[in-house]
C-alpha cells in the first residue's frame, strides 16, 4: 500500500495528536505517503485532504484537540455521503483509511469497509471509554485524572461550608468516568447508568452521612444517570442537606494527554498501520489484558459496553466509612 489516509472523527480526545504521529511515523517507516484528512468524515465528503508532514505533528503530540480537526457528519451517513467520501479517496489515490474516533464513527467505518470495498482501521478515541471490545479508548485516562483534579478544588470550598458536592461528568450513556475519577477521587456516591439508584436511596445515604459526621459528601454524577442541577433540586426538596452542583463539561476533554493515553496512541497507531501494510483491512484495534488486539469493525461496534461492577461495589464500601 503506497498512500494512506487518517482522520479524526466525533469528540476530539486527548492524545488523537499523539495517534495522527504515530500513524505518519509508522507509516513513513513502512515507505507509505501519510495523508492527512481534516475535519472527519465532513471534510472528507467536502475533499479537505492534504499530505500530513514533520512540522505538523512535531512538538503536538503533548496537546489535547487534534491537528487534523474533527466534526459529527450526518451527511457522510446517507448513501450519498459515502458514495463521495469514496470518490474523494478513489481521486486522492488513498487505498488505506485509519479513522481514529467513537463508536458512530466506528459505525461509518464499518459501512465503507463493508459496502464500498474500502480499507479501513478504526482506532478507538473517545473519552468515554463506552467501546466494550477494548479494555481502555484513547483519552479516558487523562479525562478521569482532570475530574480527579477538579474533585480536590470542589471538595476543598465543599467542605469549608459544610455542603454536599454534586459533579457531573460526560460519557453519554457510559458510567466509566464517573466511575473511575470517582474512585481516584474518593468520592461518597457515583451515579451511573449501569447501577441506576433511585434519587430517594441516594439522598438518604447523605442524609446518613451528614447524622454520623460526615458533613461534606461528594458525589459524581454521570451525565448518563441525570443532571446534577436535577439531583441538587431533588435532595434539596427531600432534606436539609445544602448541596450545590458543577457540571465539569469541557474542561474534561481538553488539555495535555496523560503518559498513559500517549502510549496507547503510539501502539494502537502502529498496529493501524502494520495492519494496512499487510494488506488487511476491516478491523477495529484496541487493548485487552494489556495486549494490543484486533477486532473485525463489526464484531467491535456490536460488543455491548462492559461496566466494572466490581470497582463500583469497592467505591461504595470505602464510602461507607
Ligand atoms: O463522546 C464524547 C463526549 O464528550 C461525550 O462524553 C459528550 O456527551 C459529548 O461528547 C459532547 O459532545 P459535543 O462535543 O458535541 O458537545
Amino acid at each position: 500500500m503506497k498512500r494512506i489516509g487518517v482522520l479524526t472523527s466525533g469528540g476530539d480526545t486527548p492524545g488523537m495528536n499523539a495517534c495522527i504521529r504515530s500513524v505518519f511515523k509508522t507509516g513513513t517507516d513502512l515507505g507509505m505517503q501519510v495523508m492527512g484528512v481534516y475535519h472527519g468524515y465532513k471534510g472528507l465528503i467536502e475533499g479537505r485532504v492534504d499530505y500530513i508532514t514533520h512540522d505538523m505533528v512535531e512538538n503536538k503530540m503533548h496537546k489535547g484537540g487534534t491537528v487534523l480537526r474533527t466534526a459529527r457528519s450526518s451527511a457522510f451517513l446517507t448513501e450519498e455521503g459515502m458514495q463521495k467520501a469514496v470518490s474523494v479517496l478513489n481521486a486522492y489515490d488513498i487505498e488505506g483509511l485509519v479513522v481514529i474516533g467513537g463508536d458512530g464513527s466506528f459505525r461509518g467505518a464499518a459501512q465503507l469497509s463493508e459496502k464500498y470495498g474500502v480499507n479501513v482501521i478504526g482506532i478507538p478515541g473517545t473519552i468515554d471509554n463506552d467501546m466494550g471490545y477494548t479494555d481502555f479508548t484513547i483519552g479516558f485516562d487523562t479525562a478521569i485524572n482532570n475530574v480527579m483534579n477538579e474533585i480536590y478544588k470542589i471538595r476543598d470550598t465543599m467542605r469549608a461550608h459544610d455542603r454536599v458536592g454534586v459533579i457531573e461528568v460526560m460519557g453519554r450513556l457510559c458510567g466509566d468516568i464517573a466511575l473511575w475519577a470517582g474512585v481516584g477521587g474518593a468520592a461518597d456516591l457515583i451515579l451511573v447508568p449501569e447501577r441506576p439508584m433511585p434519587w430517594d436511596e441516594a439522598t438518604n445515604i447523605l442524609v446518613a452521612n451528614k447524622l454520623r459526621g460526615k458533613l461534606t459528601s461528594i458525589v459524581l454524577i454521570a451525565e448518563g444517570a441525570g443532571s446534577a442541577e436535577d439531583f441538587c433540586e431533588y435532595v434539596r426538596a427531600h432534606s436539609d442537606v445544602e448541596i450545590k452542583a458543577t457540571v465539569l463539561g469541557y474542561i474534561q476533554r481538553g488539555g495535555n494527554p496523560s503518559a498513559f493515553d500517549r502510549v496507547l496512541a503510539a501502539k494502537l497507531g502502529q498496529r493501524a498501520v502494520e495492519l494496512l501494510a499487510d494488506g488487511q483491512s476491516g478491523f477495529a484495534v484496541g487493548i485487552k489484558h494489556n495486549d494490543i488486539i484486533n477486532v473485525p469493525l463489526l464484531d467491535a461496534v456490536k460488543v455491548n459496553d462492559t461496566f466494572d461492577d466490581k470497582l463500583y461495589d469497592l467505591n461504595t464500601i470505602m464510602a461507607k466509612f
